[in-house]
């Protein structure tokens, strides 16, 4: 009797451990100060938005940093070390973290990889030359982390770019010596208005994918029109960035600034506001506010305080949704959430156009078989459950579900789901896109796929309930007579392509139960392009 209670637990708890999931830090919740001062700060203009972020219920609700962005500048002393602005911090800079850290929170820093910042250039502010990082790492790690307690750096391009240094290895120095010179771990974010190329997460938590948001629909719409396809790239507790949220300005008094700047191309309706929202969790971009929090209305606060919303984007899992459905206007994406491919997924509907679209998301193409039981998460609702989810969204929308039920293998492994080794890091035409091809599914397909190793298409999760032998169609287009290199868990396949035009070239490979590592490509040969791989079980 005794011993079979020992079996038990022994197995309970091997199976509490075949189910532990590996959580990673989610994507960074705050406040930034540029978009509602640019350089205009001081030191009571911070301090009195960590104490807006207490009053307002933002710390509550997640937003637990407050990041000074450029502007904070004053000169470097005789030694190097640099001292603040002697009119907007004129009792120096230490007081403002420790107040802001006095409060429960965390501080965040801006500068620049290079000699000068961005606001010494497009502000005009004097102050923003020679602040840059450039020559004075090891004494401004010292100060910012050290002596200021700083828990967070911005690490901008402006002066990085015009002095033509090598991205890579630039932001590679500066986190090594931020890393040896700190007391402490600190996050940084790489300001680089791109994404910066595979190796930006040894370097970053997060890292900027575009130019700097405008509080405006069609800005909404380009910052995520650039992460559309940056999937692969997030994860580990690590992020695409799509620049501060522009939420807040409804009425507030940086109304009249951006509309001067803007004229009636500014703003955005509640509405909006909310598909902006729901965007930035369903793609696990950061969580900045960009307003003045003395001014942000009731209506703002309770849409980016929604705690099932702020959960998806703060999921332990750390990933970043992928689109499942491309058709018209609309798209649909999809991410575990929680558990790993067994568990729920968080849903997305999102309709940048100016006109309704209705969504039509069977289940099985979701990764479910039958029924799904959906949330819908903005409204904090159960909807019942549903073979396919059928909704029609107005105009510049967005909505974000959770959908539960027994899970399905995926049998189609799209194109522009795969990582990349060297995304965007060669400096050839050839480079692989993740770009529109006819015919392809979702319209769009990876292209100049493979001409080195680092080239090839990688999904990293292909998970099998069951292992065995499976059918494997590469749905690509190459120069008839290209090997299409297939590997699956390092295991090779070669098959040689007939049809220059987008069409399958088949396989049998073996998968085992659980996670299966699938690569395309060719070493030597460039791909024009590989739309998908579909999978089916031999038998
Ligand atoms: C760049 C960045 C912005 C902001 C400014 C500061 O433009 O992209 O987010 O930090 O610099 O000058």
């Amino acid at each position: 009797m005794k011993r079979l209670f020992l079996y038990l637990s022994l197995a309970v708890a091997l199976s509490a451990c075949a189910d532990r999931q590996e959580y990673v830090r989610p994507p960074l919740m705050g406040w930034n100060s540029w978009n509602a001062y640019m350089v205009d700060i001081s030191d009571s203009i911070i301090m009195n938005a960590a104490d807006m972020m207490i009053a307002k219920g933002l710390k509550d609700a997640g937003y637990d940093h407050v990041n000074i962005d450029d502007g904070y500048f004053g000169y470097r002393d005789s030694l190097g070390y640099m001292v603040p602005h002697p009119v907007r911090f004129p009792k120096g800079m230490k007081h403002v973290p420790e107040y802001i850290h006095s409060l429960g929170m965390k501080a965040g820093l801006y500068s620049d990889a290079g000699h000068n910042t961005c606001g010494s250039n497009y502000n005009k502010d004097p102050h923003g030359l020679g602040a840059g990082l450039w020559q004075h790492e090891v004494q401004d790690a010292e100060r910012y982390f050290n002596d200021w307690d700083f828990d967070f750096i911005k690490i901008d391009w402006c002066g990085g770019s015009k002095l033509g240094l090598d991205v890579e290895q630039r932001y590679m120095r500066i986190r090594e010596i931020i890393d040896s010179v700190a007391n402490k771990h600190i996050d940084i974010n790489v300001c680089r208005w791109r994404y910066p190329g595979t190796w930006v997460s040894k370097v970053g938590s997060s890292w900027r994918v575009s130019g700097d948001i405008r509080p405006n629909w069609p800005s909404i719409c380009a910052m995520i029109e650039k992460n559309l396809y940056l999937s692969a790239y997030a994860g580990g507790g690590s992020y695409n960035d799509m620049d501060m949220m522009v939420v807040g300005y409804n009425g507030g008094k940086d109304s009249a600034f951006w509309e001067d700047s803007y004229g009636s191309n500014f703003g955005l309706t509640y509405a909006e506001e909310e598909a902006h929202f729901t965007m930035w969790c369903a793609l696990s971009s950061p969580l900045l506010i960009g307003c003045d929090l003395t001014y942000i209305p009731k209506e703002t606060i309770d849409i980016i305080t929604n705690p099932e919303l702020v959960a998806v984007n703060q999921d332990g899992l750390g990933l970043q949704s992928h689109i499942i459905q491309h058709d018209g206007a609309g798209y649909v994406f999809v991410k575990d959430v929680e558990k790993r491919f067994t568990g729920p997924r968080a849903l997305t509907l999102y309709n940048p156009s100016d006109s309704v679209v209705t969504f039509s998301v069977p289940a099985e193409l979701m990764g479910f078989a039958g029924e799904v039981a959906v949330r819908d998460l903005n409204q904090r609702k159960d909807l019942g459950t549903c073979e396919v989810l059928e909704m029609t969204m107005p105009a510049h929308s967005a909505k974000l579900f959770k959908v539960e039920g027994t899970r399905q293998d995926v049998s189609v492994y799209e194109g522009e789901w795969a990582y990349v080794e060297d995304f965007t890091r060669v400096r050839q035409k050839e480079i692989t896109k993740y770009e529109e091809y006819p015919g392809a599914s979702c319209g769009v397909a990876a292209t100049s796929v493979g001409g080195r190793p680092s080239g090839n298409l990688q999904w990293r999760d292909v998970y099998m309930k069951k292992g065995g032998r499976y059918a494997v169609s590469v749905i690509c287009a190459a120069e008839p007579g290209t090997e299409i290199v297939l590997s699956v868990n390092g295991q090779e396949h070669r098959t040689a392509v007939v049809s220059e035009e987008l069409d399958a070239v088949n396989f049998m490979a073996e998968f085992k139960k659980g996670n299966n590592v699938v690569t395309v490509g060719n070493p030597s040969v460039m791909i024009q392009a590989v739309d998908a791989i579909l999978l089916t079980p031999a038998e």
